[in-house]
């Protein structure tokens, strides 16, 4: 008998729950969804409803159909019907911004096209240096504390912040707002986080969204000004000098550019590479397989995007009546894409529960895939490479020390304290 096209409440429940994203709640969800319900339809209270996609076959189904999944007519990630509402009085639109995630064909090809080439490891060579610059000079500040660190705060957070704000060209200066409007944007749920602690009420919420993009967008319509005048060799200068069809790009378009590459650029990086040394702390022996095999550490990388899976869910809408699976989705349909439970299928990872360095293939989601598949993958790679390669050899020992906490956010997530002990070699 085929499942139930509804989910359980309580399950539905539990996929719109901030808090449930930060324990093992979520995992032990995906994990019944893609046993007993794998394609399903989330009815949460005030949300729309959406098809929950927990099977990595499924994941990259929909993804690379970028004719029939399309991005741009329903908002690109999970957003509450009154905030909906708000957010197309407010742009006619149903997203606030409108960057590369926000587009479809003929304009999704266009803007990418402008950077495209920049994120690719040929150019990106050219940053390896500057980039292990600031991996040791990470290093050198985990070190100052000397054998005990948060790990997020000391290092996960500034280390992939200063990386993108150097290739984009922020000033150091500038890097804490930054970080605060991103925090503001993506960690918006969690309490530590968000502008207002105590209101995370649909209008209120909207309303913080709202003026964190117009932070940013004040802010860039300056560096927009100074590239014009003055290009220099940073993405900034490709972005605000950039043109489609012969005209400079509108201004929402270029916030949104800056945005995406700014906010898309570090939170995840961090959470990822935050992910990694909690994985070593916790699984000495892969510590010491990566330790006594540096060419690891690859692999090390892809397998903590994997593992952490920063980035746990886009949404798409059918533009046509499908099939997927055995089910018909019907056009307009809203889906939500869950990497994290995709990169935990058993179908396709074999113990997808252990954390291994030498895994392979794998052919995690956690960059998505398709047409919009991540375009800062290889930039996120080469940091994460670039600092194991800079850290791990300075270290002789590595263990967890206190309680790892979670952000509470539907959206991007990762640790927001890591508090480890380690000694030095
Ligand atoms: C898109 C994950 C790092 C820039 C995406 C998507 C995911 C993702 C899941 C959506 C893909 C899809 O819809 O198929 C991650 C993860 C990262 C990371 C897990 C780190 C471990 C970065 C970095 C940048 C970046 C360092 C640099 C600027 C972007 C941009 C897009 C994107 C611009 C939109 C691409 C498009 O729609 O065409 N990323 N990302 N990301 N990412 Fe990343």
């Amino acid at each position: 008998m085929s499942p139930s096209t509804y989910l359980p409440a309580d399950i539905a429940a539990t996929l719109v729950n901030p808090a449930a994203y930060a324990d093992d709640r979520l995992h032990d969800t995906y994990r019944w969804l893609r046993a007993n319900n794998p394609l399903g339809i989330a009815r949460p209270e005030g949300f729309d409803p959406f098809w929950v996609v927990t099977k990595h076959a499924h994941i990259q189904a929909v993804s690379r159909q970028n004719e029939l999944f399309h991005n741009a007519d329903r908002p690109t990630t999970l957003t509450t019907k009154t905030v909906e509402q708000r957010t197309r009085k407010i742009t006619g639109t149903p997203n606030l911004v409108r960057s590369l995630v926000q587009m479809d064909a003929p304009d999704h090809p266009k803007y990418r096209a402008l950077t495209q080439s920049w994120f690719m490891p040929v150019n990106l060579g050219k940053f390896e240096a500057r980039v292990r610059t600031k991996a040791r000079g990470a290093v050198e500040r985990m070190m100052a504390h000397g054998g005990a660190c948060d790990f997020v705060a000391d290092v996960a957070l500034g280390y992939p912040l200063h990386v993108i704000m150097e290739i984009l060209g922020v000033p150091e200066a500038d890097e804490p707002r930054m970080l605060k409007l991103t925090q503001e944007l993506f960690g918006a749920q969690d309490p530590d986080t968000a502008r207002f602690r105590d209101t995370i009420g649909p209008e209120m919420f909207s309303a913080m969204i709202e003026a964190v993009v117009k932070d940013f967008g004040d802010y860039f319509a300056k560096i927009t000004a100074d590239r014009r005048a003055e290009p220099r060799d940073d993405l900034a200068t490709v972005i605000a000098n950039g043109k489609i069809n012969g005209d400079y790009l509108p201004e929402r378009d270029m916030t949104s550019y800056y945005m995406i590459v700014a906010t898309a650029g570090h939170d995840t990086t961090s959470s990822s590479t935050a992910g990694a040394i909690w994985a070593l702390a916790e699984n000495p022996e892969q510590f010491a397989k990566v330790k006594a095999n540096p060419e690891l550490i690859p692999g090390l990388v892809d397998e903590a995007i994997r593992w952490m899976t920063p980035v746990k869910h886009f949404m798409r809408s059918a533009t046509a009546d499908t099939d997927l699976g055995s089910r018909r989705i019907a056009k307009g349909d809203w889906l939500m894409l869950c990497y994290a439970s995709g990169n935990r299928d058993e179908e396709v990872f074999e113990e997808p529960f252990a954390f291994r360095c030498d895994r392979k293939p794998n052919r995690h989601v956690a960059f998505g895939y398709g047409a919009h598949l991540c375009l800062g993958q290889y930039l996120a790679k080469m940091e994460m490479r670039i600092l194991f390669e800079e850290l791990l050899p300075r270290l002789r020992s590595l263990a967890l020390d206190g309680e790892v906490k979670m952000t509470q956010a539907f959206f991007v997530n990762g640790p927001k304290k890591l508090p480890i002990r380690f000694e030095l070699n």
